[in-house]
């Protein structure tokens, strides 16, 4: 049975991943997954998340199952963190959230809820997005089409050839939408933009499915969330997947949730049960450990704001990391204007380097970009820098 077997392609990130693991070069730079490194290049274990794993380890007394859709302590932390505690959304229980095994596990279910209530669904995903979002919905049986986000002349988001493309969409399809620092361009719609495209959506009756997982990596905690909070009007759906890989540091303890939202409280409590149904086929129920730890830093306000001041930290760093990056290359005598990427949000940007470019990169200096050109700013460090920006000057 498994004699015939190809070898499947490596996943264009986390294959990456493993073959950075396995070049031998000592001065290698990292710039493929998503994931924050500081100044010396470790990803660290946020204070407050070691401080919650103390609590947890100090007070557990069992290691029983959870629920099929996890905590209801976690639930309600996720849509307060989402909305704000006293959205009226969340106070008129128009929510109902499950906790995934991270912000994938979390798409997954989403997707196979999708499929089970409405096979005919199309997703649509932006042109570019995460390589993996066309994967999880086909993968659930869905169909998956793209819609225009990307001037790649002009390094900017294409709204009116987004807005054009939406419009004419078939109603009950749904629209994925990066909640804040898109992946892979880093390039968000304005507060005013999200305002259109929540009329838009509500117009056409197409379902915002938001993919958020970088929550306070872009402008803060709650700006980040302006996103969503616009898209709800009373009486909309939607689906919110949010991560806490990045901004709790959580990425190995898969910890994500999927939010559904309904036009009442009994229509929400309907669709979770299928949800539940979904999940109960897949993973039976969730695993505990990265949603006590998200639930007790949120519940616990000392732990709260040394989380939110360590996160502003990191968006710091990032914002630093971009403006070095622009600033050695134009001291390099690189020609190419690459200020854009200050405009930018959260870990990625696009380089706009050839795949042949980035090819070279990975080759003939170890430095490793995804195959798009999508950089990993947060993994750029003071250390790194020069190599990286010589290299990229000499690309170009
Ligand atoms: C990324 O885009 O690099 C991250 O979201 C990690 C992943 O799972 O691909």
């Amino acid at each position: 049975m498994f004699g015939t077997l190809d070898v499947a392609p490596a996943d264009p990130i986390l294959g990456l991943e493993e073959a950075f693991k396995r070049d031998p070069n000592p001065a290698k730079i990292n710039l493929s997954v998503g994931v924050y490194r500081d100044a010396y290049g470790n990803t660290p274990v946020f204070r407050a998340v070691k401080r919650a794993e103390e609590l947890i380890l100090r007070n557990e007394i069992s290691k029983t199952y959870l629920a099929i859709d996890g905590m209801p302590e976690y639930a309600a932390a996720v849509q307060a963190l989402l909305f704000g505690p006293e959205h009226p959304l969340v106070t008129h229980q128009l929510a109902v959230t499950a906790h995934s095994p991270g912000g994938t596990g979390g798409l997954r279910v989403a997707a196979d809820f999708l499929s089970k209530i409405r096979p005919n669904t199309t997703v649509w995903v932006s042109q570019p997005t995460w390589p993996n979002h066309p994967n999880v919905f086909r993968a659930a049986g869905l169909a998956v089409q793209t819609y225009p986000y990307f001037d790649a002349a002009g390094n900017r988001l294409d709204f009116d050839a987004m807005m054009a493309a939406l419009a004419n969409l078939p109603a009950g399809d749904a629209v994925v939408l990066h909640g804040s620092c898109h992946n892979p361009t880093g390039i968000d719609p304005t507060p005013e933009q999200w305002a259109h495209i929540s009329s838009l959506l509500a117009e056409r009756n197409l379902l915002p499915l938001v993919d958020f997982a970088y929550q306070g990596l872009a402008n803060g905690i709650d700006v980040d969330a302006t996103s969503i909070r616009t898209l709800w009007q009373p009486g909309r759906e939607m689906i919110v997947v949010s991560s806490y890989s990045k901004n709790f540091g959580l990425y190995n303890e898969r910890t994500g949730a999927l939010t559904l939202v309904a036009a009442t409280s009994s229509e929400a409590q309907a669709a979770l049960s299928h949800i539940k149904t979904v999940v109960r086929t897949n993973y039976s129920n969730p695993p505990a450990h990265g949603a006590k730890i998200v639930t007790t830093i949120l519940r616990t306000p000392e732990l709260r704001s040394d989380w939110a001041a360590e996160l502003g930290e990191m968006r710091a760093r990032i914002r630093q990391m971009r403006e070095k990056f622009v600033a050695n290359l134009a001291a390099l005598g690189v020609q190419r204007d690459f200020s854009f990427l200050l405009n930018q949000n959260g870990m990625f940007s696009f380089t706009g380097l050839s795949k042949a470019q980035v090819l070279r990169l990975r080759q003939e200096y170890a430095i490793y970009l995804v195959d798009s050109g999508r950089v990993n700013v947060a993994g750029m460090t003071e250390a790194n820098l020069p190599l990286l920006c010589q290299a990229v000057a000499q690309m170009l």
